[in-house]
């Protein structure tokens, strides 16, 4: 649905340039969250800048639904915009204007009608949750209000697309996660697209489909989600991996665990996918006569399933422990005794 080609922005002095974004190419898919990971002057912003065109390319093109982007003139590139919503890190309020006026804004300029644009407003002020607010100032709302307040404008025409420019990085985490949250409900509800950019590893994995990894201006890395968190290939995709992971099990540790009990086994549990880690193991616990021990584990829940590895003692009667193998080697988790 949007197709990225060969796209670049140089900024120009008179006495450096810098190459902001460097030839990229993607394709986002229709309904997906797509993620784009990068450290600090990665060329993050100016990327997403481009996709709506708040930045001219010194090359390329961003199609959207088969209209270049780029290549549009200012009544048709204005036109185009309404449906690309975006919201911000620092949330770009208008101070002097309540939350209603703040939604209605965006539908003045389009040329909506008065009652029209009161209407759509209270129905996205329900939708993000902020009923009873319609007459609050921005200074006093907290900032999670404040970025629903972002969302719900950003969302005034019914936009296609949602670019998001690090819109939880002013955020303390339990925010965080709400904002993420209503994220997600938006893109199930409406069939949203939704771009977001981050420097954080765990907004990835909590809601996006996609991602790529960008550094000095260029797409290292992407694919799905969890592929990406299961076999990160450049070293940038594994320091960001190891935000939300940890740093990898230590082999020898394990070995040593492993060799310390005298009977019983120590399983190693690789999840993949649907299956819930506590489901299962209290299903163990529950089916068969045997003490279960977790030893180390790092396990993630990503928006497209579970994934990471466990290892558990278990203890108990052989026969008890060959039917709880037995058991595991029938889900869709892979077991290793080791
Ligand atoms: N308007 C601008 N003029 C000159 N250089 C810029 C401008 N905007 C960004 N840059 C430079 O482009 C690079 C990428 O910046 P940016 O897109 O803001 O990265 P990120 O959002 O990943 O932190 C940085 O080196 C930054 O200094
Ligand atoms: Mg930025």
């Amino acid at each position: 649905m949007i197709t990225i080609q060969n796209l670049s922005k140089v900024y120009k002095s008179k006495h450096n340039q810098v190459v902001a974004v460097d030839d990229i190419d993607l394709k986002i898919h229709k309904g997906e969250i797509f993620g784009v990971i990068g450290y600090s002057g990665a060329g993050k912003s100016t990327f997403i800048r481009l996709i709506n065109r708040l930045e001219d390319p010194t090359q390329g093109d961003v199609v959207i639904n088969d209209k270049n982007i780029t290549k549009l003139k200012t009544g048709q590139l204005r036109k185009e915009r309404q449906k690309i919503g975006m919201i911000f890190q620092h949330f770009n309020l208008l101070w002097s204007r309540t939350v209603l006026k703040n939604i209605t804004f965006s539908l003045e300029i389009a040329g909506v009608p008065r009652k029209q644009r009161k209407e759509k407003a209270l129905e996205l002020i329900d939708l993000v949750g902020l009923k009873g607010r319609e007459n609050h100032y921005p200074s006093q709302l907290s900032g999670g209000q404040k970025q629903r307040v972002g969302i719900a404008r950003a969302l005034a025409n019914d936009p296609e697309v949602l670019l998001c420019d690090e819109a939880t990085s002013a955020l303390d985490p339990k925010t965080t996660e709400d904002i993420l949250d209503l994220l997600v409900s938006i893109n199930k509800k409406l069939g949203l697209t939704i771009i977001l950019i981050t420097h954080e590893m765990h907004v990835i994995k909590k809601i996006c489909h996609r991602v790529a990894v960008m550094d000095s201006g260029k797409i290292v890395e992407q694919g799905d989600a969890l592929d990406v968190f299961m076999h990160p290939k450049q070293s940038i995709t594994k320091h960001f991996v190891q935000q939300v992971m940890g740093p990898p099990q230590d082999q020898a540790l394990i070995d040593t665990l492993a060799n310390s009990f005298e009977t019983g086994k120590v399983l190693r549990l690789h999840f993949v996918g649907e299956t819930t880690n506590q489901a299962l193991i209290s299903q163990l616990a529950k089916g068969f006569d045997i003490d279960i021990n977790i030893l180390q584990g790092n396990i993630t829940q990503t928006q497209e399933g579970t994934y990471g590895a466990l290892f558990v003692h278990i203890d108990g009667p052989q026969n008890e422990i060959d039917k709880a193998i037995h058991f595991l080697s029938n889900t869709s988790v892979e077991v290793e005794v080791r």
